[in-house]
């Protein structure tokens, strides 16, 4: 069974709606793995929406299982992938106005630039996963970067409104996994995952790490509120 990275991003997202310090996503990550996640994931993009790089920095030293760092391939991002030194990188596709990473890289198109940047990071001895689509021209530009892994987009897989649509985005994502690990390089897989679709991507041979946020965090804000309600009535009260 692959295991669990915790993508904590939208934890920051709900600090940075205020601008304040709660929640903090440096004591969710705690939790996180307090609660048996194998890895903590986070994003820094480029606007600094959710996380910030003082997370990043305070993250580093407080994970103990493996940090790792989803970022855009540019310079601004190598930079401070190879001061943090994270336990992997994930290069993702990234603009400004998009809500949420939308669609894998195109490894095939930049596969110089795409090349460099694989390079840079494994020789500073960070490995690197490439968040692409499972689409054989991809995969194989994948492994032509050396990169050790790839990130198996599902959100198609996620989004399928039929269940002849998400059966159909399954076996592509099975055919994904089989070919990138026929050429090499190691399979984990994310995006929209949720409490009702992840355990037929968990059951794909040769899944090794499955990273998972929004469902998780939406689900931490309803199974808590009964709680952190009763908690602000108590406070009210003066007995917390
Ligand atoms: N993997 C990658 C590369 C992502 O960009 C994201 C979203 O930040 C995730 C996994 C997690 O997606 P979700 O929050 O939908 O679980």
């Amino acid at each position: 069974m692959p295991t669990l990275g915790v993508n904590i991003d939208h934890i920051a997202t709900i600090r940075q709606a205020r601008r304040t310090v709660e929640p903090d996503p440096v004591a969710a990550a705690v939790l996180a793995e307090l609660a048996g996640a194998d890895g903590i994931t986070v994003h820094l993009r480029e606007d600094r929406r959710h996380i910030q790089d003082r997370d990043v920095k305070l993250l580093r030293q407080t994970v103990r299982t493996h940090l790792n760092l989803e970022m855009a391939a540019t310079d601004e991002m190598i930079k401070i992938a190879l001061e943090i030194q994270p336990d992997y990188v994930t290069l993702v596709p990234e603009r400004r106005e998009e809500v949420t990473t939308e669609g894998g890289l195109n490894i095939a198109e930049q596969s110089d630039r795409m090349g460099y940047v694989v390079t840079t990071l494994q020789a500073a001895g960070i490995p690197v996963s490439l968040f692409v689509d499972a689409d054989s021209q991809q995969i194989h530009a994948s492994a032509a970067t050396s990169a050790q892994f790839v990130e198996l987009h599902t959100g198609r897989y996620a989004d399928a409104k039929t269940e002849t649509a998400r059966v159909s985005e399954l076996q592509m994502l099975k055919q994904g996994c089989q070919q990138a690990i026929a050429a090499g390089l190691r399979v984990n897989a994310g995006h929209g995952l949720t409490y009702w679709n992840t355990h037929a991507v968990a059951c794909l041979d040769g899944m090794e790490e499955l990273n998972i946020g929004h469902t998780i965090v939406s689900r931490a804000a309803l199974v808590g509120l009964e709680r952190a309600v009763r908690e602000m009535k108590q406070v009210i009260r003066g007995e917390f």
